[in-house]
């Protein structure tokens, strides 16, 4: 069972979004992809569409901005940040079935979706057949084996952690997806590390969004209200007492068609 993005999360990862880990993502899929004015761009799994509208001023109105995603509750909050832009158009469709049709567009993104996606290779095939030839794709997926919250008792924090990893298909795409990318004919395909560490929390800070993100999931997953409460209990005190910690380690992959 993975992530409800229709539910309450879908809130959480849009404030997540918004946070300091969000933007910078966003930067570094900006200055990766070389935007001309005139594109076409699809962003894939593009949540509450927060990358759509920088892209939209980049390509100017003579280019044009696809949104895809499959839940309504987040293509319903993206279809709100962008309606004063003409040239974004919001798809409501899974990865593999865009609908597009071949070789329209001039770059792909894609930010923490494909992980999500238990068959993510008729999503990269999607992607593949959409992508002009010499096209762009950058993806940022997370190493979630690095996912990780310091400071609380071990063996609870462990069983947390352990319960989280149903929350999505694939642990580990970014080591992945070289190969899937090698193996569809891509070329120069490269990785960038955007990891973070926090050891304090302000009010906008992604560990905090985290830990609800987690303390929800845990919940579902058949772990106490009681531990989950001890849990988020012991990693307050350990902030107080400066020892603190999250670590998380998004991954950005880029490549040509060849
Ligand atoms: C963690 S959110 C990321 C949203 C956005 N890219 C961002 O960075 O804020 C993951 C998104 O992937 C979407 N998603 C899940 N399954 C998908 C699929 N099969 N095809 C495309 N997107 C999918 C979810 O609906 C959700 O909006």
């Amino acid at each position: 069972m993975g992530v409800d993005f229709d539910s309450d999360l879908g809130k959480l990862q849009r404030l997540m979004a918004e946070s300091i880990a969000g933007t910078t993502r966003r930067n570094a899929i900006l200055s990766e992809l070389q935007i001309q004015s005139g594109d076409t761009i699809i962003d894939v799994g593009c949540g509450a569409g927060h990358l759509l509208t920088h892209l939209a001023k980049a390509v100017g109105s003579n280019g044009t901005i696809y949104g895809l995603d499959p839940s309504k509750a987040q293509v319903d909050q993206a279809n709100l940040r962008c309606a004063e832009f003409e040239n974004i158009k919001l798809i409501e469709r899974n990865a593999d079935n865009s609908q597009l049709q071949s070789d329209c567009c001039h770059s792909a993104t894609s930010t923490q979706a494909l992980e999500y996606i238990p068959d993510v290779d008729p999503a990269l095939d999607e992607i593949t057949r959409i992508l002009k030839p010499g096209g762009a794709f950058v993806n940022v997926s997370i190493l979630w084996d690095h996912f990780k919250f310091y400071g609380a008792e071990e063996k609870l924090n462990e069983k947390i952690h352990d319960s989280f990893k149903a929350h999505c298909s694939h642990q580990m795409l970014p080591m992945d997806l070289p190969g899937k990318l090698d193996r569809r004919g891509f070329k120069n395909v490269k990785d960038k590390s955007l990891a973070f560490v926090i050891t304090r929390r302000d009010g906008n800070s992604p560990a905090r969004y985290t830990e609800d993100v987690m303390a929800n999931f845990a919940l579902t997953q058949g772990i106490s209200a009681e531990e989950i409460s001890d849990w988020k209990r012991q990693l307050e005190q350990a902030e107080q007492e400066g020892r603190f910690g999250f670590t998380s380690f998004p991954v950005m992959t880029s490549a040509y068609l060849g």
